[in-house]
Parts: C-alpha cells; structure tokens; sequence
C-alpha cells in the first residue's frame, strides 16, 4: 500500500475513509502520476465539440439531504464538462467546483456505462476530492479512491462512478472512454449510491447510504 498516493489529503479526510483509500489501492483501480512539470493549455478547451454545464437546478434527487437542496441557490455552477470526439474513443475535461448540501459536498452525477462492460480512465489535474465506483451486484465493496494531482483511476466495467470534491478549490481531471459508451443515469437516481461522501468535525468521510435499495 502506498500512503504517497493520498499524502496531499490525510489532513482533511477521516481514518474510516482512509481505510476505504486502502481497499481501493490495494484492487489496483488507481496509480498516480508525477504532473508537476506539465502545463494543460487553456486552448484545447477552446477546441471542444460539446460543453455541457451543471447547475443545482440540473441535480434533483441527486443529493441525499433533499431538504437542504430545497433551500440551496439552483443556479450555482457545480461542474463543467468540455468533450472532444475522436474516432472511437473520447475524452473530456471537467472542472467542478467546491461546495456542499446539508453535509454533502458536491458531486458528479455519477452513471453507469451501457453496454455495462465500457471502462473509463480518469486523470486527475488538480484539486482534491474522491471517486465513488460501485458494481451493478451489492456483494462486491464500493471502491472509494483518493484523487490529487497526477492521480489516474480505472474505472472497471459494470462499475457505476461518481467523482466528489472534498476539497476547497476546482477539481478538475481528464476522463477517457468509448465513444459508443452511453450514460445510464437511472440506476442512480433510482438507487442512489452505496456510500456518501460528507463532512463530520471538519473532515471529509464517508457513511453508507441507509435508503440505497
Ligand atoms: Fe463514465
């Protein structure tokens, strides 16, 4: 286990979701690259083919304290994502902004991948946060990986993924997958995820979502 891949994170996160950090490492969804002497040009934002942005308003019943997302301001800006459509595969780059609901910080979406057997790669560029990836069968562990700078995730065919960012600053990363691979979004919002990503006495951790089916 290598505790070099979540240094920049052990001050904010708690021991528990250390612990889940361990687990992921160990099942080798995650490796870390050395980013400090690359610069990512602003310009290949420019030349995306889609921009598509996240607003509160676009994220109902995506937040487990429903009554803190009732009382939230729905026009603030929770990610945005540049695509960039090559022959067969894609990629994006997303920024998403710090914030929480309740005690909930902000998340992605998360989906799953249709066919179900369509991986994805992230490549994490800055900020802090976590990755959420959960198979379709509740008897394999979700996977809860650390991300930072330089940070890479594989996430595995039939795993669902949703990324959180604990931190106080943009999280942004690179994602890479099969063009053909569609978004399946209504495992989640019928379900929700196995765990929650929310803060407790100043930190970040995790607590298993009680009304997951
Ligand atoms: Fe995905």
């Amino acid at each position: 286990m290598n505790r070099e891949m979540y240094r920049d994170l052990t001050p904010i996160v708690s021991h528990k979701l250390e612990g889940k950090f361990r687990e992921s490492i160990e099942s080798g969804v995650v490796c870390k690259l050395d980013l400090s002497s690359v610069a990512f040009g602003a310009s290949l934002m420019v030349n995306s083919t889609k921009v598509e942005e996240r607003r509160l308003r676009d994220m109902d019943g995506f937040f487990h304290d429903q009554e803190a997302y009732n009382g939230a301001d729905k026009q603030e800006l929770v990610y945005r994502t540049y695509y960039f459509n090559f022959d067969g595969m894609s990629c994006a780059i997303t920024e998403m902004f710090p914030g929480s609901i309740g005690n909930e910080f902000y998340l992605t979406k998360g989906h799953f991948h249709e066919p179900p057997e369509m991986s994805e790669i992230y490549i994490f560029l800055r900020g802090h946060g976590v990755s959420v990836m959960q198979n379709r069968s509740k008897k394999k562990p979700v996977l809860i990986a650390p991300l930072m700078q330089g940070t890479v995730v594989f996430s595995p065919p039939f795993y669902g993924h949703r990324t959180v960012n604990i931190g106080r600053d943009v999280l942004s990363w690179i994602s890479i997958f099969n063009t053909k691979a569609r978004l399946n979004y209504e495992p989640i919002v019928k379900e929700g995820f196995r765990a929650l990503i929310v803060e407790k006495d100043g930190r970040a951790t995790f607590t298993m979502n009680t009304s997951h089916i």
